[in-house]
């Protein structure tokens, strides 16, 4: 058996290719390979490119010398056990390359999933080497197999973004700015503030800036109190406390932000890089913010509510979020594939419609 592989040159990103990997005939013990069915493409996964030197996303799933593999989020079959407890034909939700296949070592193995710990994923962080069976899986259903790709884990990390805001009493704020609103992150997020202003009857407003094109995609959501384009960040009240909730990492939208509302900035949450070619800038910042690293939190998060706890908070949440942003998300048939490297370069070029949602599924 052989794994069909997208893989990216790591010395020139807009140059990819297809690469096939042999797969083991015979098995080790506790081994298992999937046949990855489909997984979702957001700028998420541009940036796991970005920081993959960084952070250390090209770790999880070696391929040729030279070249990474981006990884993504979707959903896999067992098609070969060697695992008592893993049967063919069950259905994973979890990390995986984009690549048509996956050998995995499978490790506390429970009904309700288990940790790939075969031994170059064993120094990443867990969160992402956990595998799920969907029939155990409170969150599943097959009709929204799609829909939980594109926005489990990045409604998961607006989960713990929106408790940490409370949890820390919105850093003496009662504005919150959400850079690049129409990131798929960023929506969740909005929600997330909303129904807990909702709730909660609390005085927080909660304003989004976005590209001019993207304004009134972004105001017909109705999350946001305030919806502003980048050019009009002057119109931010500098009389009045703010934080932000950074997901575009472009250096001017920062530095006018920071040199805008001085010392009326009160936190800033440094989450996502969508715009990655315009990270640097001439002008120094004159404050830097603090990086929000969704899986260091999410550990935390765990050990105080109990992993049980944790999926049934998440669980309960997302299950409000998912009745409200299934009618505002056109998800087009998974590209194959021929398609695949043209969704790529579109997304890393920034040629993003929000209102659509991309899956991938890789034939080998
Ligand atoms: N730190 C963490 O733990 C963590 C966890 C999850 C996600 N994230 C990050 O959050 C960010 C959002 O991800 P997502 O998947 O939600 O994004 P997405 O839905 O694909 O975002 C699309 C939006 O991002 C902006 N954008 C995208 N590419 C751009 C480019 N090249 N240049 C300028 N603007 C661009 C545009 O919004 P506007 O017009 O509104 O600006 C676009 O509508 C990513 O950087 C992701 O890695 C971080």
């Amino acid at each position: 058996m052989q794994a069909t592989e997208f893989v990216v040159d790591l010395a020139n990103f807009q140059a990819t290719q297809f690469v096939e990997k042999k797969l083991p005939d015979t098995l080790e013990a506790n081994q298992a390979i999937f046949k990855i069915d489909k997984f979702s493409f957001t700028s998420n996964n541009i940036t796991y490119a970005i920081v993959g030197d960084r952070i250390g996303y090209w770790k999880f799933f070696p391929t040729k010398e030279g070249y990474g593999i981006i990884p993504a989020w979707g959903f896999a079959d067992v098609v070969v056990s060697n695992h008592p407890d893993i049967k063919v034909g069950e259905r994973f939700y979890g990390y995986f390359p984009m690549a048509s296949h996956l050998l995995v070592q499978a490790n506390k193995v429970q009904p309700y999933g288990f940790m790939d710990s075969i031994s170059h994923r064993t120094s990443l962080p867990p969160i992402y080497n956990y595998y799920t069976n969907v029939g155990q899986d409170p969150i599943h259903s097959p009709e929204q197999e799609d829909l939980q790709s594109i926005f489990r884990p990045l409604f998961t990390t607006s989960f713990l973004i929106d408790d940490l805001f409370y949890e820390q009493d919105y850093f003496g704020t009662q504005n919150i700015v959400i850079t690049s609103a129409s990131s798929k992150t960023a929506q969740a997020l909005a929600f997330l503030l909303a129904s807990r202003k909702k709730t909660q009857n609390l005085t927080i407003s909660i304003i989004g800036l976005t590209s001019g094109n993207n304004e009134d995609f972004v105001k017909q959501l109705g999350w946001y109190d305030q919806v502003l384009s980048y050019d009009k960040i002057d119109q931010l009240d500098n009389n009045q406390p703010h934080a932000i909730v950074d997901f575009t990492g472009n250096h001017q939208t920062q530095y006018t932000l920071q040199t805008h509302l001085g010392m009326q900035l009160k936190y800033n949450c440094l989450v996502g890089l969508v715009d990655w070619q315009h990270l640097e800038g001439e002008k120094p910042l004159p404050k830097k913010g603090e990086f929000f690293f969704a899986p260091t939190y999410a550990e935390q998060r765990q050990k105080a509510w109990g992993p049980a706890g944790f999926q049934q908070r998440v669980g309960q949440a997302w299950q409000q979020f998912i009745v409200s942003v299934k009618d505002s998300l056109q998800i087009a048939e998974p590209v194959s594939n021929k398609g695949v490297e043209k969704l790529y370069l579109e997304m890393l070029g920034g040629k993003i419609d929000p209102k659509k949602g991309y899956m991938v599924s890789i034939q080998g």
